[in-house]
């Protein structure tokens, strides 16, 4: 989670760019793809024009070395490189260059790099969010408009961000045997329980996660289990099922409390300063990872580890707002599912992890009060592999009285039966998840 610094200026978010970004202005984005794409003497003039750079030195259009590099290096080549989760690499000019009208569009449709929040800062920003300023798509269309000019490579400073890494480690859960997914299903949920043998209550504050294979380990989620009779549950589950872990279709299968979660290519993150998540003393853990074998059905053997305080500030819980009850009509391509939860309470907004499934486009969620609606998260480009927990740069308050709506709008043209809610990847689901603590 931890990307990039962030920096909003003047009202807008922009990334400050690792070795230098390109100076292209994000209001004329245009105007420099047009000077950037003809000949030498216009080129000359977009210099002059837009570039008088204090230092002297000569620049033209984006090139490659100077202005791409830098930005593929901190956005996008931590899962575009060799061995990445991505399906190919912009690590060198040579990989990068044939994809430079790809890389533009994506860019500009904001599909990539991938996330489901709106970050623009018209319905809040996030913490590390990966998300491209308008002067980094400027950029990137410049270059691809102007033929993906490679520029000198003396010019490159290529400085990827060092690995996010968890500064401390107090208790590690791993599965206790490795796992091969079952062949025959694609996607194979599998609950392990672990123990953490905690003496003592403790608070999760951050997590790392080291996937055994990150090929074959779609997305995971650790649960605590607060009672006996629960583990007692889980492990009866678990003892019916042959081989390591029971399968968990959907959840963990028993009464269960979300710690964290992680999607692909997330390895962990930090939780909102002061705030944690209750791990209680003596008590078990589910950790349930879903396996996608489409790569591959290798023996997976997953960890994840915690760091802990014995105490913290304001205790924090994952709730949900749901609508379970619904059935979407086949062949329309905007049908729209709501949901409301009304606040008994106080409490402060932390984060949210919107969820649909494959039909999922868009997803709103506002906070009504008296005075109106103010709003809480918006998604405009639903995709389900792209999953995560993003917490707030300012967090938000909601007051006893108000309530949370949340509108999941789904495409259903791909379908000709009509559509459940459901655990299946075929079903559809609407959840807004919130990472809260009681209390304005
Ligand atoms: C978190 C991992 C990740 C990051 C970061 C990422 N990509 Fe991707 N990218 C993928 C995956 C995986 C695919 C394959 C298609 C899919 O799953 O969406 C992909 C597909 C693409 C495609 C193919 C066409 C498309 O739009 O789907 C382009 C182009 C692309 N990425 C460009 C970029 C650029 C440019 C950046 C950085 C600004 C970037 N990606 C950042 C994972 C990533």
């Amino acid at each position: 989670m931890q990307r990039l610094p962030i920096a909003i200026v003047a009202g807008h978010v922009a990334l400050r760019c690792v070795g230098g970004c390109a100076g292209a202005p994000s209001e004329a984005p245009s105007e420099t793809s047009t000077h950037a794409s003809s000949d030498t003497s216009s080129s000359a003039l977009f210099e002059a024009s837009s570039e008088a750079s204090s230092s002297g030195a000569f620049a033209a259009g984006p090139t490659y070395y100077r202005d791409v590099a830098p930005l593929l290096a901190s956005m996008c080549t931590e899962c575009h490189r060799s061995g990445g989760i991505a399906p190919f690499s912009l690590g060198t000019y040579e990989e990068a260059a044939p994809f430079a009208a790809l890389v533009a569009r994506s860019a500009a449709l904001r599909t990539m790099p991938p996330y489901n929040l709106d970050n623009s800062g018209a319905c809040n920003t996030y913490v590390d969010a990966p998300w491209l300023a308008e002067s980094d798509i400027a950029t990137l269309t410049a270059w691809a408009q102007a033929g993906a000019p490679a520029g000198d490579p003396a010019h490159e400073t290529l400085e990827s961000p060092p690995a996010w890494r968890l500064d401390r480690v107090d208790l590690t859960l791993e599965m206790p045997v490795p796992y091969a997914p079952i062949e025959p299903i694609v996607d194979d949920y599998r609950c392990f329980i672990l123990e953490p043998h905690l003496d003592e209550d403790a608070f999760v504050t951050a997590f790392e996660v080291r996937l055994g294979r990150p090929d074959v380990v779609h997305h995971l989620t650790l649960y605590a289990l607060d009672s006996a009779k629960d583990e007692q549950d889980a492990a009866a589950l678990d003892a019916a099922d042959a081989g390591p872990g029971y399968t968990c279709f959907g959840e963990a299968q028993v009464p269960s409390r979300w710690l964290v979660g992680s999607g692909p290519s997330d390895r962990g993150g930090v939780l909102p300063a002061g705030t944690g998540l209750r791990i209680r003393a003596g008590r078990k853990a589910v950790l349930q990872l879903h396996y996608n074998w489409q790569n591959g059905a290798a023996p997976d053997r997953t960890a994840v580890d915690l760091k802990l305080e014995p105490m913290v500030a304001r205790e924090a819980f994952v709730q949900r707002v749901i609508n379970t009850k619904f059935e979407l009509p086949p062949g329309l391509p905007a049908v729209t599912v709501s949901a409301t939860e009304p606040m008994e309470s106080d409490y402060t907004l932390w984060g949210v992890w919107p969820h649909m499934h494959n039909l999922g486009r868009q997803l709103r969620v506002t906070a009504n009060h008296a005075g109106g609606e103010s709003c809480v998260a918006q998604v405009d480009r639903y995709q389900f592999h792209w999953q995560l927990f993003a917490f707030y740069e300012q967090p938000l308050h909601l007051r006893a009285g108000d309530a949370l709506h949340l509108t999941c709008t789904y495409d259903t043209t791909s379908r000709d039966t009509p559509t459940k809610w459901g655990f299946g990847t075929d079903d559809e689901m609407c959840i807004g998840f919130f990472y809260v603590t009681p209390g304005g």
